[in-house]
């Protein structure tokens, strides 16, 4: 586009951005005009590598030929169909395509818009199938300290990011939380999965017993924690929740809205890891970010015990006005074709090694205090400013940006998520950029 100026609002104001310091923003603005593979364009026409995958969504990398003419196809020819009661073809053909990546036994999805509505999804597909099961009296919901689940009540509610929750009052009741498993002093510098820590797990055994385990009716974790800083699962440590949970006939949810469609190296981290959940939240990579979508994965037993009781009465009270809207079931059946054609969704496992070496050849750079990684997910723990927190990871993020490289942080951590479709050089612009950013007195 010649003239740049064109795109660019004069007054920023009516918009109240989400999860943004907006005075700061609106003095200074971010913007993109486009975007194509691994690098979004800037309204005044600088490049800027794309280390985060958009918010970890845009797993194909930005502007994929193939999504983008599916999409544009499919508003010319169905643009909407009601969701309740009427379908169209496209929604069942990609929960058919979705549920032959699932772990063995999940064969079923419901759809949603976003992650926010997967995890609320799954939390009252939960608490409903104890009731259709008659065991209404397990309605107690255990979440994890650290986890994020979205923004909606009851992902706020099984959340455990301190700052996201303490501005919303009583939130949901009967919610308890297991701790997290960031031990720094045990773990830190450490590549892959840590070695201390799985025994944190058995703390849901005592959160379980407090309350009785008949009372309780989900665990929900991810299994990577991510908006928290990234958090990787120590060795051991989600087999021992999935053993917890089976003893006491209680649900386990994984959260994959970011570890989902081949950010660890497998189609999902239930894979990876060889723990297969009961119910497991997706949305981001299932459209490639592009549309929004999600999807919620139920073990078929899940499913099935929800399919009793007169034929023609709705079996669960519960659904969006987008649920498996056309133009997203297209996206998403493109964007499933992009990742297999390209061999995206295990391409994390090959590029991790290097992805890894790189990472740790950060050590040595002032202020940092633990690098962590797994697939192709990075993360870099900054010493906070005394006084200051969030502020030194804010600077980077600020001067990265300005470097022609986009980190997300998070805390003081610095958090790093690119495109699938990543090549070595670019992993080494990534670092060399940002090796730069963290050498220059943040
Ligand atoms: C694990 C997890 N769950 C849920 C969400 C919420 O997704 P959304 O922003 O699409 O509502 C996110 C978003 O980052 C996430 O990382």
């Amino acid at each position: 586009m010649s003239d740049r100026s064109a795109v660019v609002p004069n007054n920023l104001e009516a918009f109240w951005m989400p999860f943004t310091a907006n005075r700061q923003f609106k003095q200074a603005p971010r913007m993109f005009a486009s975007a194509k593979d691994m690098y979004y364009t800037t309204v005044d026409g600088r490049t800027v590598l794309d280390g985060t995958a958009g918010l970890w969504c845009v797993n194909a990398g930005h502007c994929r030929p193939k999504i983008t003419e599916a999409i544009r196809a499919q508003a010319g020819e169905l643009d909407y169909a009601p969701a309740f009661q009427l379908g169209h073809p496209k929604a069942f053909e990609l929960a058919n395509r979705l549920v032959e990546l699932a772990p063995e036994g999940m064969g079923h999805v419901f759809y949603t818009n976003s992650g926010s509505e997967s995890v609320d999804t799954a939390l009252k597909m939960a608490l409903a199938y104890h009731r259709v099961k008659g065991q209404g009296e397990r309605f107690r919901l255990i979440g994890r300290e650290r986890g994020y689940h979205g923004i909606n009540f009851g992902g706020t509610s099984v959340g455990g990011i301190v700052s996201n929750r303490k501005m919303f009052g009583t939130l949901l009741t009967g919610v308890d939380h297991i701790p997290h498993t960031h031990l720094p002093d045990a773990n830190a510098f450490t590549k892959g999965e840590p070695e201390h820590g799985a025994d944190l797990a058995d703390a849901l055994e005592r959160i379980v017993a407090l309350h009785d385990p008949s009372t309780v009716a989900a665990v929900i974790v991810e299994p990577v924690a991510g908006s928290t800083g990234v958090l990787i699962p120590p060795k051991g440590y989600l087999q021992r929740l999935r053993n917890i949970c089976d003893k006491h006939g209680i649900l386990l949810i994984f959260d994959e809205v970011i570890t989902g469609f081949g950010r660890v190296g497998a189609p999902f981290a239930a894979e990876y890891f060889g723990v297969t959940p009961d119910i497991m939240t997706t949305a981001k990579g299932l459209t490639n970010g592009v549309i929004p979508m999600g999807a919620v994965f139920v073990r078929d037993e899940i499913h099935d015990a929800f399919m009793n009781g007169p034929e023609h009465m709705i079996e669960f009270m519960h659904g969006y006005t987008y649920s498996g809207n056309p133009i997203a079931s297209a996206a998403g059946l493109a964007t499933l074709e992009t990742y297999q054609e390209e061999g995206l969704l295990t391409r994390a496992q090959e590029l991790a090694p290097y992805w890894e070496e790189q990472l740790h050849s950060l050590k040595d750079c002032p202020h940092v205090i633990d690098i962590r990684n797994l697939g192709l997910i990075g993360a870099i723990e900054l010493e906070p400013i005394a006084g200051e927190p969030t502020k030194r990871a804010f600077s980077a993020f600020l001067k990265a940006y300005e470097d022609g490289l986009l980190i997300r942080t998070t805390g003081d951590i610095i958090a790093l998520s690119p495109p699938l479709i990543i090549s070595k050089s670019e992993i080494d612009e990534l670092f060399d950029k940002l090796r730069t950013v963290l050498m220059n007195n943040i």
